[in-house]
């Protein structure tokens, strides 16, 4: 599937920025579904995301500079509000009205979670919740905000992939001589008009070496984690991870389509002990490790992954690639509601 040809996934919101990216006062380019866009902060110190395009001269918004919750553009120094209208042009006297159709197209923006939420056209679900964010016994993590070249549907599949951690994983977490994978209780989520998504429930098998020892908040060579995983339609999923220890280690991704070889990777952590259990700094080294496991044989697949099974003989699966075939058919039901069939190389 190309990403970027399926009009439906504009009707998302996607997470684009973490909020503190913006609050240094400078716009922010960003590639939403190969739409050039431009982030920055309000008077009120909301964010907004314009066209990345001047309307004058179309040059790069973003290489411009924020003035008193406006965005100047550098070339000539036309001025945008957050609904994309010119507000300034400095080369008029001051009292000569400017023209309502100068003008740059607006997308819907919003702050949630600690991000900048876009969604390029009338959204048809909401961002998913995350009931801990900035819940008293909660500490929240901003731990990843990188670009993987790959496409979410890859990223997704491997989320819910208990067959890969005695290969990819095999130097941190994996248990190499058990490659049989735990099998995952899958319980589909709909709505009236359609699926929301899946959630995932299993237990592992994970080595535990003596670094990981203040991670799992347990001593054994070998712990068990039950992983509750859940899918959210169309690019997010959240993993809550428990330990034997009570420690809860709760991953939220989403995967933000750039184009259609590359996502802006964006991963929440939550934790339900302190900073003196185990250092901030700590847990992001941990997941850093495997998280480059994962980007490394993720970056040599192909980004255009099957997404309709009935284009038979181009990827091939095994039982535990149920969750993955999930996720199919869900995409699958949302193109087909929306006149979308799979557009693919
Ligand atoms: S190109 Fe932006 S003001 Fe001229
Ligand atoms: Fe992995």
């Amino acid at each position: 599937m190309l990403t970027t040809r399926q009009p439906v996934f504009r009707k998302f919101w996607h997470a684009v920025m973490p909020l503190s990216m913006l609050q240094g006062g400078q716009p922010q380019p960003f590639t939403l579904l190969g739409e050039n866009i431009v982030l920055f902060l309000d008077a009120d110190g909301r964010p907004a995301a314009l066209k990345d395009r001047c309307c004058h001269r179309t040059a790069r918004l973003s290489k411009g500079r924020c003035v008193n919750g406006a965005l100047e553009c550098g070339y000539h120094g036309w001025t945008y509000d957050a609904a994309g209208r010119v507000i300034r042009i400095p080369q008029y006297e001051a009292d000569r009205p400017i023209p309502a159709d100068y003008r740059t197209p607006a997308y819907r923006c919003v702050a949630k979670h600690g991000y900048a939420w876009v969604a390029l056209e009338e959204p048809i679900a909401e961002i998913p919740e995350i009931p801990e964010f900035g819940a008293p016994g909660w500490r929240t993590i901003f731990q990843f905000y990188e670009r993987w070249a790959t496409s979410p549907l890859r990223a997704l599949e491997n989320s819910f992939d208990n067959s890969h951690f005695s290969f990819v994983h095999r130097a941190t977490f994996g248990v190499a001589d058990q490659p049989r994978p735990s099998r995952y209780e899958l319980v589909e989520r709909r709505h009236d008009d359609g699926p929301i998504g899946f959630h995932a429930e299993t237990v592992i098998a994970a080595a535990n070496p003596a670094a990981y020892h203040r991670v799992s908040g347990t001593s054994e060579p070998i712990t068990q984690r039950l992983m509750r995983n859940a899918y959210y339609l169309p690019f997010s999923r959240r993993l809550d991870i428990e330990y034997p220890s009570g420690v809860r280690h709760v991953i939220v991704n989403a995967f933000t389509p750039i184009d259609d070889g590359s996502i802006q990777l964006c991963q929440w952590l939550f934790r339900n002990d302190g900073e003196a259990d185990c250092p901030a700094q700590l847990l992001i080294d941990f997941d850093h490790v495997i998280t480059r496991e994962d980007k490394d044989i993720l970056e040599s697949t192909d980004p255009d992954a099957l997404v309709d099974t009935r284009r038979r003989g181009v990827e091939f699966s095994m039982d535990s690639d149920r969750p993955g075939m999930l996720i199919r058919k869900q995409l699958m039901e949302l193109l087909a509601r929306h006149g979308e069939a799979e557009v693919h190389g």
